[in-house]
């Protein structure tokens, strides 16, 4: 009511009748948060930006595009040369994807880094893992509409993994298809999802945001918030953050846009899809490589696509793999070296990814990938019962103190 009291005028009428302005401000302007967030803490928001941008963009495409295997090629043509600000449209649509995984990668890191996903935020986590699961297909989809040579044959060889699961493989993958080869049925429904999903992920994304109102965010010291002075309000302090993180955002995606529009499109995309000629390599969007590397990565075709949903699943299992019962990786030295190691790990993959599956690449992505499960799987909870963390601050604002009268110290000497 307090809340209400504050909003006069038909802002206030409306808002004691359908509280709308009170949760807001109580959600966006009055919501504290912890007083130390740094910018990697923008990143959340930056995803459900680039979200924004997809969807709108997305829709402006859906008025122009047509979703028929004679035409699509033709349509994306026509989108970039004869329709109004569809240069524009088109690439931000595909630089938007791209850094939308760049900082979904970068979110989810940073969960890893501070051990944003240990308890109370289990349910958090799992729905941002949730997140990434329906964001890969989604991108894989988008990238096959352009009906190109390499939109076509990544649809060819996804779909035929499924081929490798015992007794029904063949069905499903014909039922995926809606016929034995990839066609215009495959390119219909991978329309209709690449339209369906993003709605999906925007409703997945709001439970995120909920589960997160509900338990509060961590923040880099990993420790809970003891009284008022450890926090301060989301505005003015975090809107401004966030807002500086937007520029630095949208400087990268007119960079993009603007001065090196294609760059994300292979050379053979530039060609219509013809089933009658294969490309020399065939390769994903750089934000599925990892992915890719650990499907090349393995003999049997089965093993490597449990591996590739593996890496997903494994994230889940997280907060119950870490049992440590430090969260913040600055006080971990031990899991701090293995979280630089991981990372190191899937820029490796990526690299595996990109080459043919033969010779040195083809062991780097053997390592890679018998790293990766090994971090998740053994190191991860076997250094949570070995190592020996750092003395924790005793708050929030104790740790600022300490570290304004430091620097205070050194100036002075
Ligand atoms: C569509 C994609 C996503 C959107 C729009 C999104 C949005 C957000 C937002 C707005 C926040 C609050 C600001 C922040 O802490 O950065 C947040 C927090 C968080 N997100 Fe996400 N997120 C997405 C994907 C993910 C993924 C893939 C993961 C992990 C696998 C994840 C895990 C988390 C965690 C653990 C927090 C709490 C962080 C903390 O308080 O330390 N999110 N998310």
């Amino acid at each position: 009511m307090e809340n209400a009291d504050r909003t006069r005028g038909l802002l206030g009428w409306i808002d004691r009748r359908w509280p709308i302005i009170s949760f807001l401000r109580g959600e966006l302007v009055d919501y504290p948060q912890p007083r130390n967030l740094n910018y990697w803490w923008s990143f959340g928001f930056l995803s459900g930006t680039a979200l924004l941008v997809l969807i709108v963009s997305g829709v402006f495409l859906a008025m122009h595009y047509t979703p028929h295997a004679d035409f699509a090629f033709a349509s994306v043509q026509r989108i970039v040369r004869d329709v109004p600000y569809g240069w524009l449209i088109r690439p931000l649509h595909a630089h938007a994807a791209s850094l939308f995984f760049a900082v979904v990668y970068i979110h989810t890191f940073r969960g890893l880094y501070y051990g944003s996903y240990k308890a109370p935020r289990e349910v958090l986590w799992s729905l941002g893992v949730a997140l990434l699961a329906l964001m890969i297909p989604t991108a894989f989809m988008g990238y096959v509409l352009p009906w190109g040579q390499m939109s076509y044959w990544a649809a060819t060889v996804v779909t035929s993994m499924v081929t490798a699961v015992p007794v029904v493989g063949e069905d499903v993958v014909a039922y995926i298809r809606g016929g034995y080869e990839v066609g215009n049925p495959t390119l219909a429904r991978f329309y209709a999802l690449h339209f369906f999903l993003p709605f999906v992920i925007a409703a997945v994304a709001a439970a995120h945001v909920w589960a997160l109102h509900a338990q509060r965010s961590n923040n880099p010291l990993g420790i809970e918030v003891q009284d008022s002075r450890d926090v301060i309000p989301f505005h003015p302090f975090f809107t401004i953050q966030d807002m500086l993180a937007l520029a630095g955002f949208l400087l990268v995606l007119a960079g993009f846009v603007f001065f090196a529009p294609d760059l994300l499109t292979p050379a053979e995309n530039f060609q219509p899809a013809d089933p009658l000629s294969t490309p020399h390599l065939i390769v994903p969007e750089w934000y599925l490589l990892p992915f890719y590397a650990m499907l090349k990565a393995i003999p049997f075709k089965i093993l490597g696509i449990v591996a590739m949903l593996g890496a997903i699943l494994v994230l889940f299992a997280m907060p119950w793999l870490d049992r440590s019962p430090v969260r913040s990786a600055r006080f971990r030295p031990i899991y701090r070296v293995l979280f630089w190691i991981l990372v190191a790990d899937c820029v490796l993959l990526a690299y595996a990814g990109t080459q043919p599956a033969e010779g040195v690449p083809l062991l780097l992505a053997r390592i890679g990938t018998a790293y990766y499960f090994a971090h998740f799987l053994v190191l991860v909870p076997a250094i949570a019962v070995f190592e020996r963390p750092r003395a924790l601050p005793q708050s929030i604002s104790a740790a600022i103190m300490e570290r304004r009268a430091s620097r205070r110290r050194r100036s002075h000497a």
